[in-house]
């Protein structure tokens, strides 16, 4: 029997081997079939500097990405004074009866004219309004919010004051009281503690009694803020925007720096000092879109031009202000302000330096200190106008330059090329300019991503001793299905970092590059593609946030040269690549972007420096190219780290099929 049970073991042994040499055999002729592309890795001949501004993010106020998303407040028309002063409020009775009405504090009054005047005749029950926040109000069980009201009541009126958060069917959720309201205008504030998580929650202000009570700049803020500053900004939001470790801050816009027309223009001075105090304004994005028109988007400019100075400082970003260069949207009314009229505009770029920069005493850097800023905010650069275009645009742009250069050679100026990438306005942008002297040239780009995914190469031949470029507007729109708008695709993605490849291979022309727009709320928005989506409760990064974070977090101070057969890798069999080393953390950064539906072995030899062995690759994929991540699914593409092993001077990866890659190896001191 034994005997038998060994002939046996043996002959199936030696079947095992058989079969395993015959799989073997199968497995290295097919990686021989497919070919290892050998790439070297130049690490002792950097090419340049990587500047510090490289990777940024563009901030504009559309899809409710400030009043309604990153400025914390909770209450939308909080200060009644959108176009219908009772926009966003309803009134609400218990047993009671009363009228809301409008009211003017005083002709002349322009920058808050109006007020809540609220009859009430609830001797029994109660009388007052709701709000309805952006869209609901966001509410964490067990988190405070802090309640304030600007209020006063007639003479002789005997009236309570009770605020709840109630959930959509008016369950009550948290609740307070404000005692004490008198004829005196006082502002009053209290904590209220949500009983339950809540997205739609609704801010109810009920009073009793008889008489007539006067209300202004009603607010509901969340305690915990980003960096818990009273009445701030959302801390998940700007969490994630500080994840990016941006380079720089562009703010405010965009078209919203141009307005419709000149009057609807941003104007930053009426963006600072008090917040009762700053102008509300339609926000030009509000009917703009056929498709996703949002009456009730205004800009309450609680998030004004000294909140974006300090969330740059916050997270060691330059400040890039765009300032109006005297032109309104040219895709709208196209107004334009006299060249007579000029210095006005210019009047308020310089005022703006003075803000940033200015001491306690200048006027306009008083205003900085009695913000509670008294160190400046140490500005360095400013665009003039934002998509701006032909002669009009260079006949403006010119006076601009030449003020502020002879007023703040300190100051670099960027300019504008044009809403398009290429064509006779763009041209024509890059002839006129190149006679004066901007520093950075802005390049706007919203296109397919066939065109990212060829267009690798557009800088390779751009003059590495002229004027800089700042890749500030784009993102690949993939209208998949032939959609009208665009979705945050891993498509657009992937072909927005083999493009980014070649950004970062010509470090010495682009100096600066954010991708556009950065935040939109799931309920509200204009325009998509976007950067990061968030509603009342969540936020998420989109796999072009993570290709954004891969490549600004792994940054480099120098471009380092990726050679395959002597030549840079710019899609041939469907790759992309681009290298740097960081001169701080002593690591090189190899980015690879396989475009392809197959894996790709790839063989890589850094060259002039000895490496440590252990390596990292952190790859970003999906086999979906229409995948996207969305509030129920936040991750499903997302970054995931392996460990890798250098082969003695080698380094032998197998890149995933659509996939988006960086290795970080030490240098070995
Ligand atoms: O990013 C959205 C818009 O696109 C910007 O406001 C404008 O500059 C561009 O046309």
């Amino acid at each position: 029997m034994k005997v038998l049970a060994i002939y046996h073991n043996n002959k199936v042994m030696k079947k095992y081997i058989l079969l395993t040499l015959l799989f073997s055999a199968v497995l290295v002729s097919s990686l021989n079939a497919q070919q290892v592309t050998d790439i070297s890795v130049l690490a002792n001949k950097p090419v340049c500097d990587i500047q510090a501004t490289m990777w940024g993010v563009f901030f504009e106020d559309i899809n409710f990405a400030a009043d309604g998303g990153i400025y914390a407040e909770l209450i939308k028309n909080r200060s009644f004074e959108f176009t219908l002063p009772l926009m966003g409020w309803d009134d609400v009775s218990q047993n009671g009866s009363g009228r809301l009405l409008p009211t003017f504090y005083s002709p002349g009054d322009d920058l808050n004219p109006h007020y809540l005047t609220v009859a009430v005749d609830a001797p029994n029950g109660a009388f007052g309004l709701v709000n309805e926040g952006f869209r609901g109000i966001g509410v964490r069980s067990g988190n405070s919010y802090n309640f304030s009201v600007n209020a006063r009541i007639s003479e002789s009126s005997k009236i309570k004051m009770k605020v709840d958060l109630i959930d959509p069917r008016g369950e009550v959720i948290g609740s307070t009281e404000i005692p004490g309201l008198n004829t005196k205008w006082s502002k009053f504030q209290s904590l209220i503690i949500a009983s339950r998580t809540e997205p739609e929650a609704r801010l109810r202000i009920l009073f009793s009694g008889e008489g007539s009570v006067d209300l202004d700049m009603v607010s509901l803020f969340p305690a915990d803020t980003w960096k818990n500053r009273p009445g701030g900004l959302r801390k998940d939001i700007m969490e994630k925007i500080a994840d990016l470790k941006p380079g720089f801050v562009r703010f405010p816009g965009g078209c919203i720096v141009e307005g419709r027309n000149l009057t609807n223009r941003y104007q930053w001075k009426t963006t600072v000092g008090p917040v009762e105090e700053r102008k509300l304004i339609i926000n030009r994005w509000n009917m703009e879109m056929q498709n996703h028109q949002a009456p009730d988007y205004f800009q309450s400019f609680g998030m004004g031009f000294f909140e974006y100075f300090q969330l740059a400082e916050d997270i060691g970003a330059e400040p890039l202000p765009i300032i109006n260069c005297g032109m309104s949207c040219q895709f709208n009314a196209g107004e334009v302000v006299p060249m007579t009229e000029i210095d006005q505009y210019i009047q308020d770029a310089l005022d703006l330096i003075e803000f940033a920069n200015g001491p306690v005493t200048s006027t306009w850097g008083k205003v900085r200190v009695n913000m509670g800023h008294p160190a400046p905010f140490n500005l360095k650069f400013i665009g003039v106008g934002n998509e701006q275009w032909d002669e009009q645009y260079i006949e403006r742009y010119r006076e601009f330059e030449k003020v502020l250069h002879q007023k703040h050679p300190e100051i670099k100026i960027v300019s504008g090329a044009g809403p398009s990438p290429n064509g006779k306005l763009f041209d024509y942008a890059w002839s006129e300019l190149k006679k004066l002297s901007p520093a950075l040239i802005d390049e706007h780009y919203y296109m397919s991503p066939d065109w990212f995914m060829k267009n690798s190469t557009r800088y390779d031949n751009y003059d590495r001793n002229g004027i800089k470029v700042f890749a500030g507007e784009y993102a690949a729109h993939s209208r998949e299905a032939a959609a009208p708008e665009s979705r945050n695709s891993w498509l657009s993605a992937l072909a927005e970092a083999a493009f980014m490849t070649g950004l970062d291979r010509n470090a010495a022309v682009v100096n600066m590059a954010s991708y556009a727009p950065l935040l939109a709320h799931v309920g509200a928005w204009q325009w998509r593609p976007d950067l990061i989506w968030f509603d009342n409760l969540n936020c998420i990064g989109t796999p072009n946030y993570y290709v954004q974070k891969i490549f600004s977090t792994h940054k480099g101070t120098k471009e380092i040269p990726v050679l395959n057969a002597g030549k840079p890798l710019t899609g041939t069999d469907s790759l992309y690549a681009s290298a740097s080393s960081d001169g701080s953390t002593g690591e090189l950064y190899i980015k690879l972007v396989n475009n392809s539906k197959s894996a790709k072995p790839i063989r890589i030899a850094p060259e002039g420096y000895s490496f440590r062995k252990a390596g990292v690759i952190e790859t970003l994929k999906s086999a979906g190219l229409y995948d996207y991540n969305s509030i129920e699914k936040p991750e499903l593409i997302y970054p995931a780290e392996k460990q890798i092993s250098m082969d003695g001077k080698k380094l032998t990866v197998n890149l995933d099929p659509w996939s988006v890659n960086v290795i970080v190896l030490k240098y070995k001191k």
